[in-house]
């Protein structure tokens, strides 16, 4: 469920990277959430629906040391799979960016989504601040993450929940094929 969301929410950065396989794009995002928890530290919290047994959102956190080396290679070899050598290669260099060097001490939040009709109640700040908590409590310094300077109501409500900008990585790569130019890396003190 939570690929499906995933893919759903980011389908403007999915579509040019998947194309024609759109359709291996839910078992790809399966096979990396599950990776992620068993072996890349990250913990990822979910919203429900009250009416239905879908779930309205969610988002990944790392908190714990991540096995690099096995993630990439499970990673590339479920790519491999699913899609062939050399569209594996290109969706590698695309989903790369932004680069992140993971710190003990800082949490890291990624793919935060809430489905389109449940947007602006409050859910995406109801999760970051579930990340925050979870992270205070593991002990974190700070928590960072990555968003792209087109994504406003990212950005707007990263600002507005005290999140500041770190540093920016510019990519023409990323600029021609999924119209982001910089990505910014924004982080939030915790203590
Ligand atoms: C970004 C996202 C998670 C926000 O979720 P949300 O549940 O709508 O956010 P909230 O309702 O908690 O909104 C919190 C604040 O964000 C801002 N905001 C949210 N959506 C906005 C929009 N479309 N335009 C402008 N500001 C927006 C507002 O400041 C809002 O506060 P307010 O409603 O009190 O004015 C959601 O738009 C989403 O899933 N987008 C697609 C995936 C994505 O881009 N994720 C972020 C990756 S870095």
């Amino acid at each position: 469920m939570i690929a499906g969301l995933v893919v759903e929410g980011f389908l403007d950065k999915f579509r040019p990277i998947f194309g024609q396989r759109m359709d291996q794009s839910v078992k790809i995002m399966e096979k990396w959430v599950r990776m992620e928890h068993s072996f890349g530290g990250v913990s990822s919290f979910v919203v429900e629906s009250s009416t239905s047994s879908e779930i309205t959102a969610s988002v990944g956190i790392r908190i714990r040391d991540s096995d690099t080396d096995v993630l990439a290679r499970g990673f590339w070899k479920a790519l491999r799979q699913d899609l062939g050598f050399l569209h594996a290669s290109w969706t590698t260099i695309l989903l790369s960016y932004p680069h992140y060097t993971a710190s003990s001490s800082e949490a890291y939040v990624e793919r935060l989504v809430v489905t389109r009709e449940h947007r602006h109640q409050g859910i995406g700040r109801a999760l970051l601040e579930a990340a925050e908590s979870l992270s205070r409590e593991s002990g974190k310094d700070t928590i960072g993450l990555h968003v792209s300077d087109s994504n406003l109501p990212a950005l707007k409500l990263y600002e507005a929940y005290g999140y500041q900008e770190i540093s920016r990585q510019r990519s023409l790569l990323t600029r021609y094929f999924l119209g982001i130019r910089d990505w910014l890396y924004l982080q939030k003190k915790l203590r």
